[in-house]
């Protein structure tokens, strides 16, 4: 079987833009810069992603692009012993990811109609606290919809790298930065507005502890899809004369892009209506429904929100799903049909947990964590930064004299020692330190 390969350059730069912006930057950037001080804790994120982020980034599309395969069957390619372990852990940790992120997705749908039976649209806050509470309480509905979001992330992967995941993203990433605008046009048009773009960009120092930098790492390396294999697999179709550190510079700009745009779209909004900017979680689907019920035009709005919410979680799912699919693929012959239905079916049955833990699961706690909060933790702290740092080591100790050559071909010696610094050293050396006082 000959394997799958982009249409062009701008469609894998598209689709691994879509597999980054996602529910990090549209549903957690907003309300983790929100109770983080603003502008200090953009201005963290930043220099994590363009140092920590950007590196790991290219590390893994590196890692891809050069056995043309996923992640566990690519270690083994380059460099075999012990590292195809490190493509079996990524592999744990998207399953892992699929499983929660799908209930969110499902939410996702869920408040799209919601907004246009315009059910979900009042201001009175405590409503919509409880309307939610109620819902994501309701296991019928949870899983229902989960299931919904399941569905149609497996018909995308289904069509395979073009026809799907490619197609999807050219039509929907440039859909998601539209209707961005469109949001931030309305929401910088508020009376009150500029307060939240000042909250948004004025650094507030005294917020800058320890902790708040773990977490401004911690969501560069999620909201960049770093560590689950995603980019591995995006990177194994690509051609051989594809320079990669543009693409990797494209993908970090559109991602943080993504964020900023987020920020711009909900805090003024926020700071407009009075809301509580660390509202935490609940900012998006018991704040943001307050907002547009004020809003002239706020149905419409809404919908158009939660729509985007819809858009940005389905382009990262389908690369969350796509790893695994490619995985069984590559090392077991499976072909992408039976592949594909087989994990979404085995993804839904984890994500049944994941989605009951909001109600019936509620008080089924292990290590004080619902199902839900065990599993975002596991793969957002545990995994994901380990899977970044194997792809860094692997790519600035393991197989360095081929990256090296890779990187010369395509004109980019200059950033050689700066790379292996970080891959190297820096990614190592921050992670360890993230675990050691985060976990
Ligand atoms: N990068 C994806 C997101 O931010 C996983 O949602």
């Amino acid at each position: 079987m000959s394997r799958a390969n982009w249409g062009s350059k701008l469609g894998f730069i598209l689709a691994a833009s879509g597999s980054a912006v996602g529910l990090g930057a549209i549903w957690k950037f907003p309300y983790v810069a929100g109770k983080n001080g603003g502008g200090a804790f953009l201005i963290a994120y930043l220099v994590c992603v363009f140092t920590l982020g950007i590196s790991m980034l290219l590390a893994e599309m590196l890692i891809g692009r050069a056995a043309r395969k996923s992640a566990t069957t690519a270690y083994r390619e380059l460099k075999g012993k012990l590292w195809p372990w490190a493509g079996r852990l990524s592999v744990l940790c998207v399953f892992i990811i699929l499983s929660f992120y799908s209930v969110v997705g499902g939410w996702t749908i869920a408040y799209i109609l919601r907004s246009i039976t315009g059910e979900a649209i009042t201001a009175d806050t405590g409503a919509l606290k409880a309307a939610f509470g109620s819902f994501i309480a309701n296991p019928l509905e949870a899983i229902a919809y989960s299931a919904a979001f399941f569905g149609i992330t497996m018909g995308v992967v289904l069509g395979g790298v073009q026809a799907g995941i490619e197609r999807m993203s050219k039509i929907l990433m440039p859909t998601l930065f539209i209707l961005m605008l469109l949001l931030i046009a309305r929401a910088l048009t508020l009376p009150g507005a500029i307060d939240g773009v000042m909250y948004f960009i004025t650094p507030d120092w005294s917020k800058v502890s320890a902790s708040m930098l773990l977490e401004a790492m911690g969501l560069a390396i999620f909201s960049l899809s770093i560590g689950g294999g995603m980019i591995i697999a995006y990177g194994s179709y690509l051609s051989s004369d594809t320079k990669l550190v543009g693409a990797t510079l494209w993908v970090s700009a559109l991602a943080t892009l993504a964020c900023i745009l987020a920020g711009l779209m909900v805090l003024p909004a926020v700071f407009a209506f009075g809301v509580d900017p660390a509202a935490g979680p609940g900012l998006t689907f018991i704040t943001m429904p307050a907002i547009f019920a004020k809003m002239p035009m706020g149905q419409g709005l809404a919908v158009a929100f939660f729509l985007l919410l819809l858009f940005a979680a389905l382009t990262s799912s389908v690369s969350i799903l796509e790893p695994i699919v490619a995985f069984l693929m590559d090392e077991f012959h499976w072909q992408r049909k039976p592949a594909t239905i087989a994990v979404t079916i085995a993804s839904f049955a984890l994500s049944i947990p994941a989605a009951l833990s909001f109600g019936v699961m509620e008080k089924d706690t292990l290590f004080g964590k619902t199902a839900f909060d065990l599993m975002d933790y596991t793969a957002s702290n545990v995994l994901m930064p380990a899977g970044g740092l194997l792809a860094a080591v692997f790519v600035g100790w393991a197989i360095w004299p081929r990256i090296e050559t890779e990187l010369r071909n395509e004109g980019a010696a200059a950033i050689l020692p700066a790379f292996r610094v970080i891959c190297g050293f820096v990614a190592p050396i921050l992670i360890g330190y993230i675990w050691i006082h985060g976990l």
